[in-house]
């Protein structure tokens, strides 16, 4: 054939490759989700996440030390909360010696250098496992949630929190979260909104390694229809107006398209959260010896890429680090 056009020249081998990808994956573009508990010298495997581990603050403050040795510059933290700490307004949130809060001291005086992000949601905290305030037919009360919502953020601030990442999906939260920031002189710490949060059953996992599902019921009064799509855009609009300086889309495989979409809608940083289900998907289909572990994990996390994730939460984010390699911080 006399061809002009022949694309698969570009492909011929490594090196050529190389130069014409379009989308690279560096650990730089990483956030770990990490699970703290009460306890010392401990750490107990996520029976359904292999390979991720509830650790107790001494040796959290350990693992934290190497994966930033491995290049890993941001962790998102996320507390195991005792039973017995839980009540139905998850009180225990905002208490300035409370895990969340003594962690993120400890830390930031071990690790000074990695962002540490804290999770802005009550469900670890109340015995109904809610991420709101219910009433007494188990309506979820908006406004008293935001109001609980903005005292635990700015306790976490007062801890020394960088960045706070309200997942609750209440109405207004971020605008309100961003003013009491700011009226205490935390104009720093900055928002990393979860902005389009669907109702997923992609949760399952991390809900396991939390004891944090809801008793009864389900979140798809706040959590969003996973069918929607303008809802996403509006909800994205909203948290800009409100003051966010990253939007979030959650779960990430199942919503290729809406971070597509969100991309195109802000300038701002697009994070996507590869959620713990999508994790266990991989970790399971590759424990049967049904797929590639490795390759299947850099082309799901290098697709989130390609669709306008310019930061991605993973549980694989120490095992990419290991893959790609500690690359200098210049
Ligand atoms: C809590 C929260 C959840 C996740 C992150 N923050 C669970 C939920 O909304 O029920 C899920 C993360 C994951 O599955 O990896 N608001």
């Amino acid at each position: 054939m006399s061809l002009t056009h022949r694309p698969r020249r570009l492909r011929r081998n490594p090196a050529i490759r190389r130069l014409v990808k379009e989308t690279h994956l560096t650990v730089d573009d990483l956030i770990y989700p990490m699970f703290v508990m009460e306890g010392e010298n401990t750490r107990v495997e996520v029976p359904s996440m292999p390979g991720a581990y509830r650790f107790t603050l001494d040796l959290l403050l350990k693992e934290i030390a190497e994966v930033y040795d491995l290049g890993i510059n941001a962790i998102a933290l996320f507390p195991a909360v005792p039973d017995e700490k839980k009540d139905v307004t998850g009180s225990e949130s905002y208490n300035p010696d409370g895990l969340i809060q003594r962690s993120v001291r400890a830390i930031k005086q071990a690790v000074p250098d990695i962002l540490v992000i804290t999770d802005v949601a009550l469900d670890p905290f109340t015995t109904h496992g809610h991420d709101g305030i219910l009433d007494e037919n188990g309506i979820i009360l908006n406004d008293p949630t935001v109001e609980v919502l903005v005292k635990m953020s700015l306790s976490q601030a007062l801890a020394g929190a960088d960045m706070v990442a309200p997942s609750d999906m209440m109405d207004g939260r971020i605008g309100a979260i961003r003013q009491a920031l700011d009226e205490h002189g935390y104009e720093h710490v900055s928002i990393l909104a979860y902005s389009a949060k669907y109702a997923s059953a992609y949760y399952g996992p991390f809900r396991d390694a939390l004891g944090s599902a809801p008793k009864s019921g389900d979140k798809k009064t706040y959590q969003m229809d996973p069918a929607n799509t303008r809802e996403a855009l509006k909800e994205v609009y909203l948290d800009i107006a409100e003051g966010a300086d990253i939007v979030m889309v959650k779960p990430a495989l199942a919503y290729l398209d809406i971070i597509a979409k969100v991309k195109e809608a802000t300038d701002l940083p697009v994070a996507a959260y590869n959620v713990s289900g999508e994790y266990s998907m991989i970790k399971a289909a590759a424990q049967l010896g049904w797929i590639d572990e490795k390759k299947v994990m850099l082309e799901t996390l290098t697709s989130m890429k390609r669709a306008g994730a310019d930061i991605i939460l993973t549980y694989f984010a120490k095992e990419v680090a290991q893959i790609l390699g500690v690359h200098p911080r210049y």
